[in-house]
């Protein structure tokens, strides 16, 4: 492990029960930069950001944050590190300034201290005006900016946030942006597990795409997209043109084979860059082939998601609502727990074992 690496994880298993939730996980992230772990449902992004949050224990394989053994000293990992949790963390009867405040105490911050952070925090997060109102009263989008203050009470080195923009409409999505972006820039490491595409080609330096528990592809957003194939260019003729003509000019000048549409008089193929366009047109003039639409598609992030774990994910700016189980209390680290607090966000159940207690 060099110097660079914020978090390394090797090999890293886990089972509930007899499901298996990750199958020999391989991470490496590094120092200051946003690494985006992206997969359908159910593919362990939880139970990796819970086994790296020192919340859950692991079957067996390496993982290490800022050097640290996570599964050997838990305790040694945890004030280093803030976590939010794909639910909230935060306690809706109380105030946003309460709720921080909770938090900086369970950190044993003197009260002053934990006041003077927690004012602190509602700024940055634009929570002020609403400081003194019950959590239960805010927006999504207010609950999650609380959740992500409430994360950041000890400015956490490495920074775990669990699907942090699901539910919150267009705009609440762009302002944590914004404040992930912030962050970032001020050297936090960030480890974000998404299933908005967009969101990891917005924020992401690098993406692990993982699915049935391990990494399926890896790399910038751009390399992904090169992965499968490069851009698309795409262009109509007139009608009754020659496409068999233009498809062979494609294919020989693409880099790779031409299909052909032929109720929309549509060719396209796969090519290096923008730079053949010039020669194509040129081709197509010597043959007397007329274009009336033509375009470079980039793929998405969406086609590389498509591609290569066979389904879909949620993109764009739809929002579904994360669900929250019926009956699951807001929970926080919760008082009256020994040694120090784990970060906020977690929830408890299932086989899961408590670290904190154990
Ligand atoms: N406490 C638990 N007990 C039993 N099985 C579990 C438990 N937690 C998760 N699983 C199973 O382990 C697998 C991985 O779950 P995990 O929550 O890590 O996925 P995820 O990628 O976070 O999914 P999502 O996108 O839905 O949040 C799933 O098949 C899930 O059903
Ligand atoms: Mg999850």
């Amino acid at each position: 492990m060099t110097d660079q690496t914020a978090i390394l994880v090797e090999g890293l298993r886990k089972s509930y029960g007899r499901h298996t939730a990750l199958a020999g996980l391989d991470l490496s992230v590094r120092a200051g930069s946003v690494h985006g772990v992206l997969g359908p449902n159910g593919a362990g992004k939880t139970t990796a950001v819970r086994i790296l949050s020192t919340l859950l224990s692991a079957d067996g394989g390496r993982a290490e944050v800022l050097g640290v053994d996570v599964l050997r000293h838990p305790d040694r990992v945890r004030p280093r590190i803030g976590l939010t949790g794909q639910y909230a963390a935060v306690d809706e009867r109380l105030t946003g300034q309460e709720n921080l405040e909770m938090f900086g105490r369970l950190y044993r911050l003197p009260s002053r201290v934990a006041r003077a952070r927690a004012a602190e925090l509602l700024e940055r997060f634009a929570l002020t005006e609403a400081a003194g109102r019950q959590a239960k009263t805010y927006s999504g989008g207010m609950r999650r900016r609380l959740d992500l203050a409430a994360s950041l009470i000890m400015a956490p080195a490495v920074l775990f946030l669990d699907e942090p923009t699901t539910g919150l409409d267009p705009r609440s999505r762009q302002e944590m942006w914004r404040v992930i972006a912030d962050l970032v820039r001020e050297g936090t490491t960030v480890l974000l597990t998404t299933q908005y595409l967009e969101e990891a080609d917005h924020l992401a330096d690098r993406v692990s795409v993982i699915d049935g528990g391990r990494v399926i592809a890896e790399g910038t957003t751009d390399d992904l997209k090169r992965q499968i194939g490069g851009d698309r260019l795409e262009i109509v003729l007139a009608e009754g043109d020659d496409t068999a003509a233009a498809a062979e000019v494609l294919t020989r000048l693409g880099s790779g084979t031409a299909t052909v549409s032929v109720e929309d008089w549509r060719v396209s193929a796969p090519v290096a860059g923008a730079s053949v366009l010039a020669e194509v047109v040129r081709s197509f003039d010597e043959l007397g082939l007329t274009i009336v639409d033509v375009g470079l598609h980039r793929p998405s992030l969406d086609d590389v998601f498509m591609t290569l774990t066979g389904q879909g994910a949620t993109s764009g700016d739809v929002g579904s609502t994360a669900g929250v189980p019926a009956g699951a209390a807001p929970e926080g680290s919760g008082p009256g727990r020994k040694g120090p607090p784990a970060p906020p966000g977690q929830r408890s159940g299932g086989d899961e074992q408590d670290l904190v207690k154990a």
